[in-house]
């Protein structure tokens, strides 16, 4: 069975993955510093994995906890590499942070990866890359756009180390998935995002406004360029994102061209005030909704073209906005008994 070291494992997406991968007949070994994710989420992995799980407390900038990790487990065949923060606004507010964390543990990572012989590795971007690009449908052709927060660079950054390392290292196999706007939640209501403290992101914010944790939902801007005014994003369900890192790993298996990208989306734009309207009508859920300005930063509509992983990975997206928007909500509902 293939070892997959898988950082960030227990957090959002990265619980998704580990139940896909062990699906798909690979060994997940997670390692995770918990400082964004909840340790009891380990349990649920192993409970819908069917079977153990090694968790290893480690931060991915401390390469002695990763050959620690490497001393136990042996050799690993592969790495997903989701460590990192997220969250755009705050790393406007702690730029130096992001800078330390996203960039930091790229580069230790990257050194394990070198003296570990690791043959494949995937890393986790994000549409961000793209900045605010000309285009509103974008391809991976689409260049890098200016970085709009530090969140952004650090993204930028360490796609373009993945070019040096494969440059430097022609073994190492490397696929970055640039993500759109992962939401929802596991269908069995086991597994889904936890955000500490007030969230940033629009669907946490919907979820907890519907259960009455917050008063009521801003929507960030009326006067874009878009049919309503409010921003257009590309919503993917969590499990697709995660199916998608599976694809990714068969393909780096003979990988004939390598580093390579592929945008991880539906390939449709949604706005901000039709998540609201579909959340409400699937789920039967009035949400208070106020109106603000806009959030600096944000770019008016982006969505992703996914032919080439259609194409390449034999991936597309599998569940609609409603079925994430439905499975969200069960989540969120569970949390009173989490
Ligand atoms: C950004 C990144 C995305 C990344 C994500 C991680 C871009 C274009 N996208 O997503 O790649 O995965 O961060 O966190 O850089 N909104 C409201 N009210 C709220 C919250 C959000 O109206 O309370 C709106 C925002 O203005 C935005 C949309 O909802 O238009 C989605 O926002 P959010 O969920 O924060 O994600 P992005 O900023 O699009």
């Amino acid at each position: 069975m293939k070892k997959i070291l898988l950082t960030g494992g227990t957090g959002y997406i990265g619980s998704h993955i580990a139940v896909a991968l062990a699906r798909e007949g690979y060994s997940p070994v997670i390692a995770d510093n918990f400082s964004r994710s909840d340790r009891r989420i380990a349990e649920r992995i192993r409970e819908l994995c069917g079977r153990a799980v090694p968790v290893y407390e480690a931060d991915c900038r401390d390469i002695n906890a990763l050959r620690n990790l490497r001393d136990r487990e042996g050799h690993l065949d592969g790495v997903i590499h989701l460590a990192a923060f997220k969250s755009v606004g705050e790393s406007v507010r702690k730029p130096a942070a992001y800078f330390d964390n996203n960039i930091g543990s790229m580069s230790v990572l990257s050194a394990f990866i070198k003296e570990s012989k690791i043959p494949h590795f995937v890393f986790s971007s994000s549409c961000t890359v793209y900045g605010s690009p000309e285009v509103r449908e974008v391809t991976e052709e689409t260049p890098f756009g200016k970085a709009f927060s530090p969140y952004g660079y650090t993204k930028q950054a360490c796609e373009r180390l993945t070019h040096d390392l494969v440059r430097a290292e022609p073994w190492l196999k490397v696929v970055s998935l640039r993500y759109f706007n992962p939401i929802g939640a596991h269908p069995s209501g086991r597994l889904g995002e936890l955000p500490g403290g007030i969230p940033d992101n629009l669907l946490p914010y919907i979820t907890q406004t519907a259960v009455g944790e917050r008063e009521a939902l801003t929507v960030f801007g009326e006067d874009y360029d878009t049919p309503d005014g409010s921003c257009v994003r590309d919503y993917v369900h969590v499990c697709d994102v995660a199916e998608a890192h599976v694809r990714a790993l068969a393909y780096l298996a003979d990988a004939e061209h390598s580093p390579e990208v592929f945008n991880i989306g539906t390939g449709k734009g949604h706005s901000v005030k039709e998540i609201i309207d579909i959340f409400s009508r699937v789920n039967g859920v009035p949400l208070k909704v106020i109106h603000g300005p806009r959030r600096p930063g944000d770019v008016d509509a982006i969505y992703a073209n996914v032919d080439k992983a259609t194409e390449v990975l034999d991936w597309k997206s599998t569940y609609t906005v409603e079925d994430a928007l439905k499975h969200a909500w069960e989540w969120q509902k569970s949390l009173v008994n989490f």
